[in-house]
Parts: structure tokens; C-alpha cells; sequence
């Protein structure tokens, strides 16, 4: 594992979004492999928890019906338990905003447990998002517990070093450091222009992940200078990872870690 994003990984890491969301479906086991085997620096997921407080792999607090099959609809994943969910087929449709996008019939929401048994198939890490809404307390756990859940995992598989903290929701970012003081934390940001060192601040964050449109040379400058990194997502064409590269980021997060990993090598950048 890579000491740091931008380390020994080359001098931006690249952080498969929902796996390989351009290739195979998001969240899925078969997407988070397609990124190790090639060779993805960080594997981005997230995460929801079940009623019995088992945490699944799930962009959406609702079981998304346009990308998943299940027995209803209308599933809410906090009132569910996870031997449930099971029932919800998430590789037989294709996502229509993703043409590449090849079906995997038969792939399950996977458990987080499942996700970072994936370890030791590579020297990779593991960018982590605790998808909670002070808005919506309905779909998750309070941040403490959420916090709790997500560091018992990680702890039990001994991936501390390897794997990030996200959240929009600061309170989850605080209450992870409060109980895990050596997790990275990243902080993510979407909104009006906001200066990067008071976002991480406010989070007690490491990193800042904004809005892929809200970066420029000045700001990434700034986050240095306090000491933060900068890891935006979630652009997917070569014009966009450029503009990101020369304003000097520390990683990108894409649906295409494959296609940006090529990118980089071709300009001597891997
Ligand atoms: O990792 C950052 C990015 O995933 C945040 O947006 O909606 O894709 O979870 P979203
Ligand atoms: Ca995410």
C-alpha cells in the first residue's frame, strides 16, 4: 500500500468511483475487481446500513429500481435486513447513463465485509462513504453509531492505513476521529465556492473532495498550504482530468479508473 495518495503511487492516485461504474454496474463486487485488477489505487464505495446494523454497499438509502431488480418496490434499506436484500439483483440492468456498461446478472448489494476481504488482491485502498443526511435521520444510523459500525469493519480486517473516510455530513467525519484518530478523513464538498482549508476545518478532515467543478490552482494551493490534500470527483473525460492535474490535485475520483490510469501513463505520469 502506497504511503500516502501521491506517494508511491504515482503523483495522482486514482480512486475507482463505485468501483468501474463506466464498465460494470456500480457498487458490485465484479466493478471493485475490475478496479484492482487494473489497477485502481483506491476502490470508492458506500455505504448504507441494514436494520440489523450490517453495512451493505449502497449509493441510495431506496434500492435504486432503475439499476436493480428486486421482489418490490419502494425498498428502504434501514428498515430491510440484510438476509433481505439479498433478494435485490443489482447486475442485470445496465445503467443508461453508462453505454459501456456491461451487466453482471446475478451481483448482490455486497456487505462492506465482503468489499475489503478484497485486500489482499492488491496494493490498493479504500475510500469509504458514510452516505448520511441530517435531513433524512430515517436512512442511517446516528453519526456516532454510524461511525462506530463503519470502524469496528475496518478494524477487524486491520485496514486502518489503507482505507479513507468520507461524508458529506461532517458529523459522521468528526465522530470517526473522535474513536479513530489515524483514519484519514476526507471531506465532501458540493455547493457555492467555499475555501478548501475551512472545509477540512469544519470536518476535521485530511483531505478535502469537492466538486470536480469547484477546483482551480489557487484553491488546491491553499489546501496545501494548510497541509490538506485535494481529491475531487467526479469528472470522467481527458479535457477534465488535465485541467485537474495541472491545478496540482493529490487524486481523482472516476467511473473510469482503467481509462485514467492509461492517461496518466501516457503522459509519463505512472
Ligand atoms: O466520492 C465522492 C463521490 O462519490 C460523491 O458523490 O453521489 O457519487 O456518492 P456520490
Ligand atoms: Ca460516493
Amino acid at each position: 500500500m502506497s504511503a500516502w495518495m501521491g506517494m508511491t503511487a504515482g503523483p495522482v492516485a486514482v480512486h475507482g468511483h463505485r468501483g468501474a461504474r463506466t464498465v460494470l454496474p456500480e457498487n458490485t463486487l465484479p466493478a471493485f475487481e475490475y478496479a484492482i485488477e487494473h489497477g485502481a489505487d483506491f476502490i470508492e464505495l458506500d455505504l448504507a446500513v441494514t436494520k440489523d446494523n450490517v453495512l451493505v454497499v449502497s449509493h441510495d438509502p431506496i434500492v435504486n429500481e432503475t439499476i436493480c431488480r428486486g421482489p418490490r418496490k419502494h425498498a428502504v434499506i434501514r428498515e430491510m435486513t440484510a438476509a433481505e436484500l439479498r433478494e435485490w439483483d443489482c447486475g442485470a440492468i445496465a445503467n443508461p447513463e453508462f453505454p459501456r456498461q456491461k451487466t453482471v446478472p446475478g451481483a448482490r448489494i455486497p456487505t462492506l465485509d465482503e468489499v475489503l476481504a478484497l485486500a489482499p488482491r492488491g496494493n490498493f485502498g479504500f475510500t469509504i462513504e458514510l452516505k448520511s443526511n441530517p435531513q433524512r435521520p430515517q436512512f442511517a444510523p446516528a453519526p456516532d453509531e454510524f461511525a462506530r459500525l463503519v470502524v469496528d469493519v475496518i478494524r477487524r480486517h486491520k485496514l486502518e492505513d489503507r482505507s479513507i473516510v468520507q461524508s458529506f455530513d461532517f458529523r459522521t467525519l468528526r465522530a470517526t476521529r473522535k474513536i479513530a484518530p489515524s483514519i484519514r478523513l476526507a471531506a465532501l464538498y458540493s455547493g457555492p465556492p467555499k475555501d478548501f482549508p475551512s472545509i477540512a476545518q469544519e470536518a476535521q478532515a485530511d483531505i478535502v473532495a469537492p466538486n470536480f467543478k469547484l477546483v482551480t490552482p489557487e484553491a488546491v494551493q491553499a489546501a496545501h498550504r494548510a497541509g490538506k490534500q485535494v481529491l475531487p470527483w467526479t469528472p470522467n473525460e481527458p479535457a477534465e482530468w488535465d485541467r485537474l492535474i495541472a491545478a496540482g490535485v493529490n487524486g481523482i475520483i472516476t467511473d473510469d479508473p482503467a481509462e485514467l490510469i492509461a492517461h496518466l501513463a501516457r503522459r509519463g505520469l505512472r
